[in-house]
């Protein structure tokens, strides 16, 4: 594989990605501009990769280096992607090594751009960014937060380990559909929340629950390794931002339900994947409540928070919207896990319920996941044991298919 660093300060972040897929196994092949040298030397690149590094056409002339490392490469990925670099992959330069292997490479392709936002909104970085998309690469959305100097925005590079994730989900989907489209969800945009509310009895105690918000994120970022814009609506979830997917945090039911219904209205799907508390206390004490000297214990009184899933299936706020949930049964006396979860597909009026088996409480904090994707039509889908990578990219392959051309 190849990794491409273009000249931008934040070539510094690619040396811990070149690290990961070092030690991971991968055979890597560091191709930076001149304009990246300025920033991390070449030593420091050879040193990481166990390889010769240079930035021309020049060096090694016999072995075609600028034709045959592009074509040996089963990914290139090139973090940072300057302005500079993305104009020219757009328009198809090849005045260096890195623009000569971007034209010969036959593998998938991924861009991670960093630059300031004013370089990053300008029409000629959209408009070369659209065509980059529009050729099957995957460009990843920047990331907010401080740059360079003391200005923030969009534009920062990814976390390197998030970048790795992508990257690695791409290699891995490249192997098992070769010749389909890895980015199917390109031109998509959707929805995900995660995490579970906390609903607050006074400023320091709350009510909450144990979902750890993994199998949601898992879901914002093999979408947006598909090419979808992602708006992932976090509750209290303490995990890194995925690469490329705008982040909302929110912490109560009702902050969920607000921030949901304001990405949804754009969304072509939306995964409820967050466990909101289905209560919350009537009443919310300014003041932290203080025990009483008789012993006496306070009484909680809840009122029943708005089902944000059953609204999103019965308003529809865009047409064609897919709309899916997720189940967590034990199942009872009155019927089995799939007798329950289908009474809940059709009483929620979603697309896909995702069902988990939670009799054995296994799933929560776990990195892995089983499920039983049921549909409307009637169809289920058994995914087996396996990562919430995996099932992530199952439940995507199950709403794409439902998306109308
Ligand atoms: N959900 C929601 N709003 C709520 C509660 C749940 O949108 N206030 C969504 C969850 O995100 C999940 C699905 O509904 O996708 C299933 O939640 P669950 O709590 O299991 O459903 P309930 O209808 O509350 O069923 P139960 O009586 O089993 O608790």
């Amino acid at each position: 594989m190849v990794v491409g660093v273009a000249g931008g300060i934040a070539a510094y972040k690619a040396c811990e990605l070149v690290r990961r897929f070092s030690e991971s196994g991968h055979d890597v092949t560091v191709v930076p501009t001149s304009a990246a040298l300025q920033f991390v030397g070449a030593s420091t690149w050879a040193a990481l990769s166990g390889k010769a590094v240079a930035a021309d056409v020049w060096s090694a002339v016999h072995e075609v280096p600028h034709v045959r490392i592009g074509q040996e490469a089963d990914l290139v990925v090139v973090a940072p992607a300057t302005a500079d670099l993305l104009a020219k992959a757009a328009h198809g330069l090849a005045d260096d090594l890195l623009t000569n292997t971007l034209l010969t490479a036959r593998c998938p392709v991924v861009f991670a751009p960093a630059m300031h936002t004013e370089m990053w909104e300008h029409a000629a970085t959209q408009a070369n960014v659209a065509t980059l998309r529009g050729r099957g690469a995957l460009v990843i959305e920047p990331a907010e937060g401080r740059l360079t100097g003391k200005d923030t925005g969009k534009g920062r590079l990814p976390e390197p380990s998030e970048i790795f994730e992508v990257c690695t989900q791409v290699m891995a989907r490249s192997r098992e559909h070769a010749g389909r489209d890895l980015v199917d969800l390109v031109g998509h945009r959707v929805v995900v929340s995660a995490g579970g509310t906390r609903e607050y009895l006074d400023p320091v105690r709350f009510l909450g629950n144990r979902s750890s918000g993994l199998q949601g994120y898992a879901l914002a970022r093999a979408a947006a390794a598909r090419g979808a814009e992602v708006t992932l609506i976090a509750a209290n979830t303490a995990l890194a931002d995925p690469a490329g997917v705008t982040v909302v945090r929110v912490e109560t039911t009702a902050q969920l339900r607000t921030e949901v219904l304001a990405a949804s209205a754009q969304a072509d799907a939306v995964v409820m994947a967050a466990a909101p508390a289905d209560f919350r206390p009537t009443d919310v004490s300014d003041a932290k409540i203080k025990k009483s000297d008789d012993g006496s214990s306070p009484a909680i009184t809840l009122t029943q928070n708005p089902d944000i899933l059953r609204e999103l299936s019965g308003d529809r706020l865009r047409a064609g919207q897919v709309i899916v949930g997720f189940a967590a049964e034990t199942g009872d006396s009155t019927g089995s896990v799939l007798d329950l979860a289908r009474a809940k597909l059709a009483r929620k009026g979603c697309d896909l319920l995702v069902v988990n088996d939670v009799s054995g409480g296994a799933v929560f904090g776990s990195p892995d996941n089983e499920a039983v994707i049921l549909a409307a039509d009637g169809s289920a889908v058994e995914v087996p044991r396996g990562s919430k990578a995996a099932l992530a990219h199952v439940i995507w392959d199950q709403i794409a298919r439902r998306f109308t051309p």
